[in-house]
């Protein structure tokens, strides 16, 4: 047995009793057609999550990063040019998976804390109008910061794609895959959509399928190709490509019916209400919060912490004595700040008093 946690960090958070719950159904074959009817389900609602009619939109096998890395490496070919916007961790993780797949990156920066500059990106595409394409982290887990994506649908009149990381994003702010005019979108269960780990939303535009059906060499990781995939989820016939988890899309397939239930737009209310909430109190503790006013995520919050706690014995308290994770500091709120994820099942009132009255004891 392990023990029981109020999951308040970066993510995993605790997911809706409807995902935990459909953990336990029997184990269906990874090509039963009762199987590929629940994954066809499970895409249907992940379009409307994203917001997209995109065919191509699938629950892929791994977390997040698996996403990254189908995205990445089905959508570039080696020595192509990939244009990234790197204001935090994850931007510069997705510079280090386009360099594996053996693109050239040019990175687009903004100081930790700050919000991207989408007209900087789209000088960078004007400059390199044969870039592959321009890559963006939606919402910042390493700052607490949510990007400007909605400019960023310019692209749309050019060649190069549009791929959108909405692993922290999805069903935790708005998403709108096709409004923005994003190409490649990926996100993870783990977060907001309230289900555990281990399954990568995808998502692809047509234009983006059309890119990868013209490759000149294959995709250079079999497991992580999109177009494989959709072969094996959607063929007719379907074609084996992996044994999937029915266990984990069944999971998946009940958090999404949880909050479709609830409804996108009252869900991300919800998530507003909370991350206000705890905005409002963290510096009454003496916590100072990091991200840009304006464009903070409601979802997961940045703050430095006051003098006097200290970071790593403060978090083993909360752990130890309250059952509650937040997370450590990433970049420069490393040892200084911690990260505090209100997200899906725990974007309430109640995980925020139950945490705050946890801190009356530490500040
Ligand atoms: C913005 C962002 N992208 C990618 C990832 C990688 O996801 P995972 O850890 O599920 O592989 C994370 C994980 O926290 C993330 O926050």
């Amino acid at each position: 047995m392990h023990s029981d946690r109020l999951l308040l960090g970066p993510g995993p958070s605790n997911p809706y009793p409807e995902a935990v719950e459909a953990l336990s159904r029997p184990v269906l074959g990874h090509l039963d057609p009762e199987f590929l009817a629940l994954v066809a389900e499970t895409a249907q609602r992940l379009r409307t999550v994203f917001g997209t009619r995109n065919r191509l939109t699938l629950p892929v096998s791994g977390t997040g990063s698996a996403g990254m890395e189908a995205c990445l490496a089905s959508l570039l070919e080696p020595g192509e040019l990939a244009i990234i916007g790197v204001n935090g961790y994850f931007g510069e993780r997705l510079c280090e998976v386009a360099r594996r797949v053996g693109a050239e990156v040019q990175a687009v920066h903004a100081p930790w804390g700050r919000t991207l500059d989408p007209g900087m990106l789209l000088d960078a595409q004007r400059a390199a109008p044969q870039a592959r394409l321009v890559a963006v982290v939606h919402a910042e887990t390493s700052t607490g910061v949510r990007n400007e994506i909605d400019p960023l649908k310019a692209l749309q009149d050019t060649d190069t794609l549009l791929v959108l990381d909405t692993v922290t994003s999805l069903g935790g702010i708005p998403v709108e895959v096709d409004a923005w005019g994003v190409d490649a979108c990926y996100s993870a269960t783990q977060k907001c959509l309230g289900a555990p780990s281990g399954i990568a939303p995808v998502t692809l535009s047509e234009r983006a399928v059309q890119h990868i059906q013209q490759r000149q060499v294959p995709v250079c990781s079999f497991y992580q190709d999109l177009s494989l995939l959709d072969a094996y989820y959607q063929g007719d016939p379907p074609r084996y490509h992996h044994t999937a988890s029915s266990t984990l899309i069944s999971s998946v397939h009940a958090g999404l019916g949880r909050l479709l239930e609830e409804g996108l737009p009252a869900v991300w209310e919800r998530h507003a209400r909370a991350g206000k909430r705890l905005h409002e109190a963290l510096p009454e503790y003496g916590f100072e919060l990091f991200a840009e006013p304006g464009h903070r995520l409601p979802q997961l919050t940045t703050a430095r912490l006051p003098d006097g706690v200290v970071d790593a014995a403060a978090r083993k308290r909360l752990r130890e004595d309250f059952g509650i994770e937040v997370g450590a500091g990433l970049g420069p709120l490393a040892g200084a700040g911690w990260r505090i994820g209100l997200m899906g099942h725990n974007a309430h009132n109640r995980p925020v008093t139950t945490l705050l009255a946890a801190m009356n004891c530490l500040c």
